[in-house]
């Protein structure tokens, strides 16, 4: 665990040198994705916001110092967006990101019952849905089952590292969606790049500014309307 959070710091001090090339694999250290990171309640914020941010996190991604919704995505992501925003605060999925990847139901279901409550609860709360990496893949199957009264309560979708980034027209969000969906996918990214080979380095280096900060700028947006 310990071990992404540090290669997630060197990424960021590396992001200078490296650049955008996907030549040749820099080394990754050994990760500790097996034990997955379980659901934490005492994180769901209670009570009404202007924006939510709803994350769902990469496959045993553990949270940054402090951090609620994951160190390489989630973590920055809802900390620049509510720097800029302060009405904006996060919801960080309640679903195990464990490797055998057998949350991803639960994590679905755990999106379309949060914007469901909140919308009913809180008539003026708007939504941006967040994944990464397996994250995604919960961001998907819940977006077929979020029900089209509740689509313009959603304003963005950002999807990091997405498997289904590799899949073309059959990879999209559903049409009321899609046109509010942003692919975020590193050049080399084995796991949303078609043409990327295996090194598993460009999957992993989201965390760098260059990434985040025009989804942090793509998510005001959709929330502000400007
Ligand atoms: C990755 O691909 C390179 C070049 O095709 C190959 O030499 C290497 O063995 C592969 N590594 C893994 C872990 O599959
Ligand atoms: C977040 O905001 C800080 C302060 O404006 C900025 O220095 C940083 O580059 C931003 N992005 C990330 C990924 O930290």
């Amino acid at each position: 665990m310990l071990s992404i959070r540090t290669l997630a710091l060197s990424l960021m001090s590396l992001g200078l040198v490296v650049g955008q090339t996907t030549e040749p694999c820099p080394p990754v250290p050994t990760l500790d994705l097996g034990a997955g990171v379980p659901p934490n309640p005492a994180h769901i914020p209670e009570g009404c916001s202007d924006y939510e941010i709803l994350v769902a996190r990469g496959t045993g991604e553990p949270n940054a110092p402090g951090g609620k919704f994951g160190v390489i995505v989630g973590d920055p992501v809802v900390t620049n967006t509510t720097l800029q925003l302060p009405g904006a605060r996060g919801y960080p999925v309640q679903y195990p990101a464990s490797i055998d990847t057998t949350g991803v139901s639960q994590g679905s279901a755990d999106v379309v019952s949060r914007i469901r409550r909140q919308a009913l609860r809180c008539p003026r709360q708007t939504f941006s849905l967040v994944g990464y990496s397996q994250g995604a893949a919960v961001m998907h199957a819940a977006a077929g089952d979020i029900p089209r009264y509740l689509y313009p309560r959603i304003k963005s979708l950002v999807m990091f590292g997405d498997g289904y980034n590799r899949l073309g027209f059959l990879g999209r969000f559903p049409t009321g969606l899609n046109d509010k969906a942003r692919q975020v996918c590193a050049p080399g990214d084995p796991i949303c790049d078609p043409d990327a080979g295996n090194c598993t380095y460009w999957h992993l280096v989201y965390v760098r500014p260059d990434y985040i900060n025009p989804v942090v700028d793509f998510i005001v947006e959709g929330f502000t309307g400007n």
